[in-house]
């Protein structure tokens, strides 16, 4: 028979909320604890509770709450509570706890026995509850409830064990693009990087807004209180360090400058040569409607790609434009004309109607990221260079969704085939993309989906990380969902929570991530078989202009004289 002894096997009651109840089932993997006079469980609580075998061995069983309930004992009908309120029935209240065990250490699968004494794991035993001290190298990803610290295994993240994070969660509360942020921040700024540090590189890929162009800014609002935060977690309160800010070459303008609104200082514009589109065979990335693959469109991209990469075989390298048989040709617009008026398009699409089609989209490409694409600047001097810096933000919330698919799908198409070419891991490239749902969708296919899933399957053993964040995994291909390590969910629609891409949640989990504050997020990860309840502060870099402190360069407004 197994029999009680307090946690610590010696006889201690520091931090003692209950008992492990005798009236339920107690299990080796979940059990209920009474609580005492006095004390309160809360959802999320982390708890321990000992046992002595008979061998003489102490046996001890970390938890997480995830049920509390009260309820009269003994009552039977609904009517009783209105008894006892009136002081026509005695009762007693008895307070109970659901807990999820995350832990047996040793691991000997029997069940707790009733009347053990349950405490609060801290210290120790909560890096014991959570498997931190099996972690070689561990990654700060937020709070507890109770304000301790929570870590993440960087093994599942840099590509040793696994790789890429996954977050989901409804617009505007889920706090996502900030959780991913912050992993970011923990990843550079905690230590655990350690050796890799000073070669590991982030490219952050800005869809919505300027939120993001400001990181490398302190955050001038950030409350004492977010402050205190960051210190528990221990971290430091800075901005992101080294950083280039990327934004795509203002459209209309022959001057080759970002396109940017608040933010002018420190962003330089990027575009690609006509002569490295048509060498590199980037055409198909401008067709990346999820059907076009499907239709006769898809040969007709080929074959047209296949022509304008001989083109640019023709004529000098240093050439920024090609040579369409003695006319140059300087932007995409040249290039339809010169495959209109040259014959060329009628010999690689035999078919008028495909033929018609095709040219609908390439005018339509044309005027929608055309500025992209110039065959007037010199090679390589507006490129985008993410190995130069630490953290390189690319902004692409000014184009057109076929302008930022074509640098997505350019840009990680480039990244895998430069880390292919290194052929090794290190250094550590981590990107983060927002709208995973946009890029690799569950349904179709299309160029760029197909880098993202190459990302998620292949990324581990080339030393790319994605972290991706999407409204709904639901609608995510659900390779890059499986392929994900951390999973995180911040606030959650009632009805999205019940797909079975959300199936690392428990049944209470699911229900929790639909009560989610901002700054609070759902993690899990592969060693701990438990959903856990994670708190975040604010960010310490700006996310916008008002946040700059006053009188840094960036945050001066060029036109506020006006
Ligand atoms: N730790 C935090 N605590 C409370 N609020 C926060 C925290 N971090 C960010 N916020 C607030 O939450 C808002 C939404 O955050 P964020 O943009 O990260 O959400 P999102 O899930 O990415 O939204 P969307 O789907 O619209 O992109 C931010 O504007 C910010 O004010
Ligand atoms: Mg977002």
């Amino acid at each position: 028979m197994f029999e009680r002894a307090s946690p610590d096997g010696a006889g201690g009651t520091a931090g003692r909320v209950g008992v492990v109840l005798g009236s339920q089932d107690a299990t080796p993997l979940e059990f209920w604890v009474g609580a005492e006079e006095g004390q309160t469980v809360e959802l999320d609580d982390l708890v321990v509770c000992a046992a002595r075998a008979p061998d003489g061995e102490t046996v001890r069983f970390y938890g997480v709450v995830d049920v509390v309930r009260k309820r009269y004992e003994g009552a039977q009908f609904d009517g009783d509570a209105f008894r006892v309120e009136a002081g026509m029935l005695p009762a007693e209240v008895s307070y109970a706890a659901h807990v999820h065990v995350t832990r047996i250490d040793p691991e000997r699968f029997l069940p707790p026995h009733p009347g053990a004494p349950v405490r609060i794991a801290a210290g120790p035993d909560l890096e014991h509850a959570l498997y931190f001290d099996r972690m070689p190298a561990r990654l700060p990803i937020g709070l507890t409830r109770g304000g301790d610290p929570l870590y993440a295994n960087l093994e599942f993240l840099d590509g040793t064990r696994g790789a890429h994070a996954s977050i989901s969660g409804v617009s505007g509360v889920a706090t996502k693009t900030t959780y991913a942020m912050f992993l970011l921040y923990a990843l550079f700024h905690s230590g655990v990087l350690a050796a890799d540090a000073a070669n590991t590189r982030a490219v952050v890929i800005n869809v919505k807004g300027e939120d993001l162009l400001w990181l490398d800014h302190p955050n001038a609002k950030l409350s004492a209180t977010d402050r205190a935060l960051y210190e528990a977690i221990g971290l430091p309160v800075a901005p992101f360090q080294d950083v280039g800010i990327y934004a795509p070459a203002r459209p209309g303008s022959a001057a080759v400058v970002p396109h940017t609104g608040s933010r002018h200082v420190g962003v330089r514009p990027y575009l690609w040569t006509l002569r490295e589109f048509a060498r590199d065979r980037l055409l198909p990335f401008c067709f990346a409607e999820a059907d076009d693959a499907r239709s006769q469109i898809g040969y007709a991209v080929e074959r047209v790609t296949g022509y304008l990469a001989d083109l640019a075989q023709r004529g000098s390298a240093d050439d920024p434009g090609l040579d369409g048989g003695g006319r140059p040709l300087r932007t995409l617009d040249d290039v339809a004309q010169h495959l209109e008026q040259s014959g060329q398009l009628g010999e690689l699409i035999s078919s008028p109607p495909t033929r018609e089609a095709f040219l609908r989209r390439l005018h339509a490409a044309c005027a929608r990221m055309g500025h992209l694409v110039r065959g007037t600047e010199a090679p390589d001097r507006w490129a985008i260079r993410w190995d130069r810096h630490r953290v390189t933000v690319v902004d692409i919330h000014t184009l057109h969704s076929v302008g930022q698919m074509f640098v997505v799908g350019v840009l990680l198409k480039r990244m895998m085939a430069h880390k292919e070419q290194q052929g090794s891991a290190r250094p550590l490239v981590f990107v983060v993309l927002d709208e995973l749902n946009k890029y690799a969708p569950r349904e179709g296919w299309s160029p760029i989906k197909d880098v993202v899933l190459d990302i998620a399957e292949r990324g581990r053993s080339l030393g790319i990380s994605l972290f991706g964040a999407q409204q709904t995994a639901s609608e995510v291909a659900p390779r890059v969902q499986a392929n994900a390590a951390l999973k995180v969910v911040g606030r959650l629609d009632a009805a999205e929570a019940e797909h079975s891409e959300y199936g690392f949640l428990t049944p209470v989990a699911r229900r929790r991530a639909a009560f989610l504050q901002p700054g609070a997020m759902i993690v899990t990860q592969p060693e701990i078989p438990s959903p856990l309840l994670v708190r975040f502060p604010f960010p310490a870099w700006a996310t916008r202009v008002s946040e700059v402190p006053a009188g840094t360069a960036a945050g001066r407004d060029p036109f506020a004289r006006f």
